[in-house]
């Protein structure tokens, strides 16, 4: 007589084959997050970039009368953002993008002055490109909550 399990034996064969085939796929897709480096990369980028915006001649005047400890709670919101918007750990600790811009009057110059640091930055970190332009991809996303005087 016919064993009735033996039509499960090439079925579970095929299965774990394509378990063997999946894990290592899995595994290999990391974060853009994880890619960056993790936290401590994360933290650094950020640093570098929140000190060329305090000291830029255009820019800085809008983080003029801004004392030591409200210097380090923007890096630190930003640091959560962009942990949180690549993937990682992070909690959100800054308010929408829409509520801390909004009537600041920004125009699209400075925008991209602001976003130019951020290249020199990933630049300067040697990001390579295909995290360098997802990161600024996620970035520019954010344009359109922030810049308020187009043509300017
Ligand atoms: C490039 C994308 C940008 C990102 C990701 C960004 C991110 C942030 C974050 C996280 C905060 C803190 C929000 C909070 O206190 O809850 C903030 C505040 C601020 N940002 Fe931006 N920002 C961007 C572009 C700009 C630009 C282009 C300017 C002007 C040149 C600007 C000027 C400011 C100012 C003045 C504040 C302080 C607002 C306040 O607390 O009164 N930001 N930004």
């Amino acid at each position: 007589m016919r064993n009735q399990y033996l039509p499960a034996v090439p079925i579970f064969f095929i299965m774990g084959a394509m378990l063997c085939f999946s894990i290592p796929a899995l595994a290999v897709e990391k974060t853009l997050y994880e890619r960056l480096g993790g936290y401590d990369a994360v933290s650094a980028v950020v640093d570098d970039f929140a000190n060329k915006l305090f000291n830029d001649p255009v820019v800085g005047a809008r983080f003029f009368g801004m004392g030591d400890d409200t210097r380090e709670a923007f890096r630190q919101k930003n640091k959560n953002l962009v942990c949180r918007v690549t993937g990682g750990p992070c909690k959100i600790i800054s308010r929408s993008a829409s509520q801390t811009h909004d009537g600041l009057g920004i125009k699209a110059s400075e925008f991209a002055i602001v976003a130019q640091h951020l290249v020199d930055t990933l630049n300067k970190f040697k990001v390579p490109q295909k995290e360098h332009d997802e990161l600024m991809a996620i970035i520019g996303s954010l344009r359109p909550d922030i810049v308020e005087i187009e043509g300017q």
